[in-house]
């Protein structure tokens, strides 16, 4: 497997940290491509559980380097507020964890414009992390961003950071109620940085296809999932940057001639953290029934996740954006208690039938889902490692779904323990 890609198949938390973990035992090197700090990757390793939050998830394995591409945008206090985490938890990151220096910066002013911004909105509030993600990407885009390597150009991030901030005080006094940024203590909180991170840096893309030259493993983890993509996902209720498998090329400077398998993050229902439309999104006491079972509370946030029926109607959409090999689906153990299952198989748009994932998000606003009904299982799963050992009417659902989906199940994930894996085949 030497250049591999992990990527989110709805609306993120679908377990992407946990497979990336398991998947890492055998990889060189583990790199981020997209996002910052507003993904919360969960890995449980007996009693211990790591959130991680911009470090990619093979960090636990001590061989394995981590790399984080120019495509993330990052919060460096939150950075090294992960470094020392891992530190307490005697995980060493001194030369294996490696920062691109043409990643972006997220400074202050935009978590504090990120919040505003969703203050300020009437309708159409999107529910971000407040992690200032939006706005970061809109500075990179706009051409305005600072970026690591201007970390180590005090000259050049003081007149960037001056003419960044000119043009946001404009815009503040125009558009929004926010009170003055200092530039220079923006400047100094940053310089306060240079030096620490300074042994992390490194043209990592140089670095990233030299290793692919030698043959080494790579596994390439995305944040976020496919719905949650600024061109694929239910815009404008999305992140700002490209949490697709395509992505991936662009943030770490891979050319696509160097991918060889994807595999994408199923959770065997549906979640989503934040504003936007859900078609099979449960109501009432079930809904919070299932929120318990399935310890739904957002990883970053600690919101509470709204869940719903599996939709096959975005896990094939996930499969086409993304190129998807095979899936890892995960969480079949939360769905041990119940009776019966629903899987979303169509959606009916003004009396139509639908089976391919709608562009308006009205549609998918109003769109009534269909669903097949299949029996549930009611016995316990957590201990089963096998997919044969699995109760019949699980195995039934499982099928189900590659046959929905056209894609073969490559891990079945029935538990959130890195031993409660089960693994079909080689991916
Ligand atoms: P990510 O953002 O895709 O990495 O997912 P999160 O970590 O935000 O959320 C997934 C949650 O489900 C975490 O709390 C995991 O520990 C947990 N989890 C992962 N796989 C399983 C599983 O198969 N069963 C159960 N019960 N929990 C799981
Ligand atoms: P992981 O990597 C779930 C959601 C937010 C909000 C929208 C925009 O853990 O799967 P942003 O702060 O990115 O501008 O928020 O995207 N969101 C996530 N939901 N998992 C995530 O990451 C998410 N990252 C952002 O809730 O709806
Ligand atoms: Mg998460």
């Amino acid at each position: 497997m030497p250049v591999n890609i992990v990527v989110g198949c709805q609306w993120g938390d679908e377990g992407k940290g946990k497979i990336v973990d398991l998947l890492s035992e055998n990889v060189d090197i583990c790199a981020r491509y997209q996002g910052g700090a507003n993904a919360g990757h969960s890995i449980v390793i007996r009693d211990k559980k790591y959130i991680l939050h911009l470090i990619p998830s093979g960090i636990l394995h001590s061989q394995t380097v981590c790399v984080i591409g120019n495509g993330v945008v990052i919060d460096l206090a939150t950075l090294f507020d992960e470094i020392e985490f891992l530190n307490s938890h005697h995980i060493d990151v001194q030369g294996r964890l490696l920062i691109s220096n043409l990643a972006h910066v997220i400074l202050s002013f935009h978590k504090l414009l990120d919040s505003e911004q969703e203050r300020l909105k009437l309708t159409d509030k999107i529910g971000t992390t407040g992690r200032g993600i939006g706005p970061a990407y809109v500075d990179k885009y706009n051409r305005l961003g600072i970026r690591i390597i201007d970390l180590f150009n005090p000259v050049r991030l003081k007149k960037k950071i001056y003419s960044n901030l000119s043009q946001k005080h404009q815009e503040s006094k125009n558009i929004y109620d926010l009170p003055e940024q200092s530039a220079d203590k923006i400047v100094a909180d940053c310089l306060n940085f240079a030096d620490k991170i300074e042994p992390f840096v490194a043209d990592t893309s140089l670095l990233l296809n030299e290793a692919i030259d030698e043959g080494k493993r790579l596994l390439l983890e995305g944040a976020q999932g496919t719905l949650l993509d600024v061109d694929f996902g239910t815009y404008p209720f999305v992140t700002s940057s490209n949490p697709v498998s395509g992505s991936a090329c662009v943030g770490l400077g891979i050319g696509p001639t160097k991918i060889d398998k994807i595999i994408g993050v199923l959770k065997a229902y549906t979640t989503r953290v934040g504003e936007g439309p859900f078609p099979t999104e449960f109501s009432g006491k079930f809904a919070e029934q299932m929120r318990t079972l399935g310890d739904e509370y957002g990883a970053t946030t600690g919101r509470p996740r709204r869940c719903g029926w599996f939709d096959a109607v975005i896990a094939r959409y996930a499969a086409r954006i993304n190129g998807l090999d095979s899936f890892a689906l995960t969480k079949l153990d939360v769905l041990d208690q119940l009776p019966e299952l629903k899987i979303c198989i169509a959606y009916r748009i003004n009396g139509q039938q639908v089976t391919e994932f709608p562009a308006d998000i009205d549609d998918l606003s109003n769109c009534k889902p269909e669903y097949i009904t299949l029996p549930g299982w009611q016995t316990p799963t957590g201990g089963i490692r096998k997919r044969i050992d699995l109760p019949l009417n699980a195995r039934n659902y499982i099928s189900k779904i590659e046959a929905l989906t056209g894609k073969p199940i490559a891990i079945i994930s029935v538990g959130p323990d890195r031993r409660q894996t089960i693994y079909e085949q080689n991916i």
